[in-house]
């Protein structure tokens, strides 16, 4: 009689086996509980309580009234604690290998066999924060260059869904080249972007922000001030260009001025006195010839007398 009521409980048991989720940051400790509540009468020492991985690993064992660690699988030794109060198995130092589902055993042992009074089923997820996305200058911001930046957020999970700059009144979301990387170790991410914009035209400064999304959270980075620096690359090419315009301009004037005070003296020449002057003329007479043999016959006829 007593044991067809245990056996009829078990199976209504059984039949609505709890599930709870769970959830633990990376290298901190997870809950896996296993709340009893309903034969509350029922002490420790009467039962058998345990708890498997997926794989069927045992994780901990509490043996009427004992902690059992034969059975125990070696992966986690010394990783557990159980708290009797309100029967929930403590696992520390979590890792992103240790997501996945977990299973409480509550068996009462009668004289002959094993009844199992309660199974509990725990879905634990883990996660890591990212560190906070870090803005970096690739190059110093120029009106020539632009702006030319990186943006990286470290040792998270889940994996990155998105990852984006923001600027000032902007909705845009820029960026690109999203390099994504996991430790092959501990199985997080680390994810980078780049952004490579010319600065808006009328703008000296912008604020950038950077972001990283995954599924279920938003990291943002602190705001990064881009200045152009006081207008000085605009500045000093004018001032180059100019300076330089003005020196052409002065060599141009100088350049004029001399051609034209050796053509006065090409006018009006002073009667040839010696003959150096008429030879050094005479380079010139393929091109002057004509004029000059017409204005100057005297020169012109005193060429062969030259030779
Ligand atoms: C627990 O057992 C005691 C007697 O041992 C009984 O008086 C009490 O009503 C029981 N409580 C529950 C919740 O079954
Ligand atoms: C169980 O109790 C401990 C402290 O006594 C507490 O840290 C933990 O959150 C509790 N777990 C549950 C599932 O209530
Ligand atoms: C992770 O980030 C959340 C939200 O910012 C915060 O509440 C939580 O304490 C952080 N956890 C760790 C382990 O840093
Ligand atoms: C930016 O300019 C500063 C000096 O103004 C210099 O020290 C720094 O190395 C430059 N940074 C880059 C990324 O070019
Ligand atoms: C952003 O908007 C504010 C107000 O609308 C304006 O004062 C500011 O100049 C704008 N900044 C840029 C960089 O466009
Ligand atoms: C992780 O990757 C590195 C090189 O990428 C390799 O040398 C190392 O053996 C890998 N470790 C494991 C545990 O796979
Ligand atoms: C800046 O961005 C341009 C693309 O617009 C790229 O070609 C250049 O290499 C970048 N500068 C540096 C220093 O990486
Ligand atoms: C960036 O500029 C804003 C105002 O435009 C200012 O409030 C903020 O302190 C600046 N941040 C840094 C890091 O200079």
């Amino acid at each position: 009689m007593g044991l067809a009521i245990l056996i009829f409980v078990t199976v209504l048991l059984i039949s609505d086996a709890v599930s709870i989720k769970s959830h633990a940051y990376v290298s901190k400790t997870a809950d896996l509980p296993c709340p009893f509540t309903k034969a509350q009468n029922i002490s420790l020492s009467e039962l058998v309580v345990f708890w498997q991985d997926q794989q069927k690993l045992v994780l901990y064992e509490h043996y009427l009234g004992t902690e059992k660690l034969d059975s125990v699988h070696a992966k986690y030794l010394g990783r557990t604690s159980f708290d009797r109060d309100n029967w929930t198995l403590r696992l520390h130092n979590v890792q992103i290998k240790d997501m996945g589902s977990y299973d409480c055993f509550i068996q009462k042992k009668p004289p002959t066999g094993t009844i199992i009074l309660q199974q509990t089923l725990t879905e634990l997820s883990v996660t890591a924060n990212y560190s906070e996305p870090e803005i970096k200058l690739v190059q110093n911001v120029t009106r020539n260059s632009g702006m030319n930046l990186t943006c990286m957020s470290k040792q998270g999970h889940p994996k990155p869904t998105k990852m984006y700059f923001l600027i000032t009144n902007s909705t845009n979301e820029y960026g690109d080249d999203m390099q994504i990387s996991q430790d092959n170790v501990t199985e997080l991410f680390s994810a980078s972007i780049s952004l490579s914009l010319p600065f808006p035209d009328g703008v000296r400064s912008l604020t950038v922000v950077c972001v990283l999304e995954t599924e279920s959270m938003k990291i943002s980075s602190k705001s990064y001030n881009l200045t152009l620096p006081e207008s000085q690359p605009v500045q000093k090419y004018w001032l180059e260009t100019g300076a330089s315009i003005t020196v052409l301009l002065v060599v141009l004037l100088l350049i004029i001025l001399v051609v034209k005070i050796y053509h006065k003296k090409q006018d009006r020449p002073s009667r040839p006195s010696n003959t150096t002057h008429t030879l050094e003329r005479d380079s010139h007479a393929d091109r002057e010839s004509i004029n000059l043999e017409e204005l100057e016959p005297q020169i012109a006829s005193a060429k062969p007398n030259a030779e």
